[in-house]
């Protein structure tokens, strides 16, 4: 899935060199070639000229400044509240020219720009320039880019409804999501990687102050007591501080995935509650899911996933499918297992050998039919028909 996307990626820098020069070069060009005699007779060449050189001007046009939108939420809110929560974003967050990271000022400004300016060439186009996920291309894009203003992120290796690690960012963003728009980032070297990655996290603290501001603000005229702008802040940084160490680690380590394992991770499947989204053979043809009455924390509606597409969005290694059952996927209907199945290593390992192995069938050739998978060969105890089940 490497570069897969890359044909979206073109995107023009906030200030490219060529476009600051065409600025100022083409409009004398145009304006030395109109002075020539036979052209300023000659209407038909006068209009041909105009006709190659109009679009070029209007195209030279330099792309406006970044500029942080404010959420619904603080538009809501009355003029005053507005202006004094622009104002408290921007003294503890900072502005696009200078921006910061919420809680750590060891974080250089020179870094973040280098990060802006990476995203602003990158990412912008789909997770927007305030990082609120409505980028130009996102109304075409399902699932949408990510709105990194509520702090949510899916592909976590911390547990349910906890913040990321930036480990778990820099490997989405070099590894990119398979099976959506979201483009594996491997050729940027590390170090952008790493600024855009903690401009990034300068977004979503700003997002995430923000609402927590516009939240506090609803339903009053009065303007925010400082007070109450620390405790909402400190709210914000808990929760980062919270997930710096909680990283989850997996109860045992992985086996070897025999046909043994996939059969009872097929029973494990059909019998503690994953098909009641899933569906039975893993498709994910149940009712609900058809209907789309699943919402995920942005609003969107959502589905679980079909399991069987051989594109798995959180990754196709066992510790990835591993984390996804165990942890869940934060913001989205998919549960966290960790409770239910904290005494037993073993089923959760069965469960992800099932579902490499429903995962792999495409690859293999096999299509599976509709309704539930028959898995004769596994009810015999034999090969799993010569499939790699850890297949990358
Ligand atoms: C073509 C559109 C597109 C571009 C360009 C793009 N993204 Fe994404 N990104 C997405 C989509 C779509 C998702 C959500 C996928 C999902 O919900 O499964 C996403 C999700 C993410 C996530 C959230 C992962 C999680 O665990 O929830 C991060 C972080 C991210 N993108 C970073 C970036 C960075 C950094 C760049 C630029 C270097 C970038 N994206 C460029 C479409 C894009
Ligand atoms: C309440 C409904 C629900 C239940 C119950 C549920 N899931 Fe999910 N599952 C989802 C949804 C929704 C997603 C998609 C999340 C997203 O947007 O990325 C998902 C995603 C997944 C993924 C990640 C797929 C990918 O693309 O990476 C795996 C693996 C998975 N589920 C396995 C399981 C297993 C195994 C169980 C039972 C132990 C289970 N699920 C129970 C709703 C559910």
């Amino acid at each position: 899935m490497t570069g897969r996307f890359d044909f979206v990626v073109s995107y023009e820098s906030p200030t490219p060199l060529i476009e600051r020069r065409g600025v100022f070069l083409l409009p004398c060009v145009a304006a030395q070639v109109f002075r020539c005699p036979v052209i300023r007779r000659n209407a038909i060449l006068r209009g041909v000229l105009l006709t190659l050189i109009g679009p070029l001007l209007v195209g030279c046009e330099r792309p406006g400044p970044i500029e942080f939108v404010s959420s619904e939420k603080v538009l809501a809110l009355s003029p005053a509240l507005q202006a004094q929560i622009r104002q408290i974003l921007d003294k503890e967050c900072g502005t696009p020219a200078q921006p910061r990271l919420l809680g750590d000022g060891s974080v250089a400004t020179d870094h973040l720009l280098e990060g802006q300016n990476v995203y602003m060439q990158r990412c912008a186009q789909c997770h927007g320039m305030t990082g609120d996920g409505n980028g130009e291309a996102a109304k075409w894009l399902y699932p949408r880019p990510r709105d990194y203003r509520a702090g949510k992120f899916k592909f976590t290796s911390t547990p349910f409804d906890y913040r990321p690690l930036s480990s778990d960012l820099v490997r989405t963003v070099r590894s990119g999501i398979p099976g959506t728009s979201m483009p594996a980032f491997n050729l940027l070297p590390a170090r952008e990687i790493g600024a855009v990655v903690d401009y990034i996290l300068a977004l979503t603290r700003r997002g995430e102050l923000e609402l927590q501001l516009a939240s506090e603000a609803e339903g009053t005229d009065e303007a925010l007591p400082e007070e109450t702008i620390a405790d909402l802040k400190g709210v914000v940084l808990e929760r980062w501080n919270e997930a710096r160490s909680s990283a989850v680690n997996l109860l045992s380590s992985e086996p070897v995935f025999t046909a043994e394992k996939v059969a009872a991770g097929k029973q494990a499947f059909l019998t503690r509650g994953c098909s009641k989204c899933h569906g039975e053979d893993g498709r994910g043809q149940t009712v609900d899911n058809l209907r789309g009455d699943l919402k995920d924390a942005w609003g969107h509606v959502t589905r679980a996933a079909d399991l069987t597409s051989g594109l798995l969005h959180g990754g196709h290694r066992a510790d990835d499918i591993y984390r996804r059952i165990f942890n869940g996927t934060t913001g989205t209907p998919m549960p966290s297992f960790q409770s239910a199945l904290a005494g037993e290593p073993e089923t959760i390992w069965n469960l992800v050998g099932y579902v490499l192995y429903v995962a792999n069938r495409r690859r293999a050739g096999e299509m599976p039919a509709a309704g539930m998978l028959s898995l004769p060969e596994v009810s015999t105890g034999a090969k799993t028909a010569g499939l790699d089940v850890n297949e990358e």
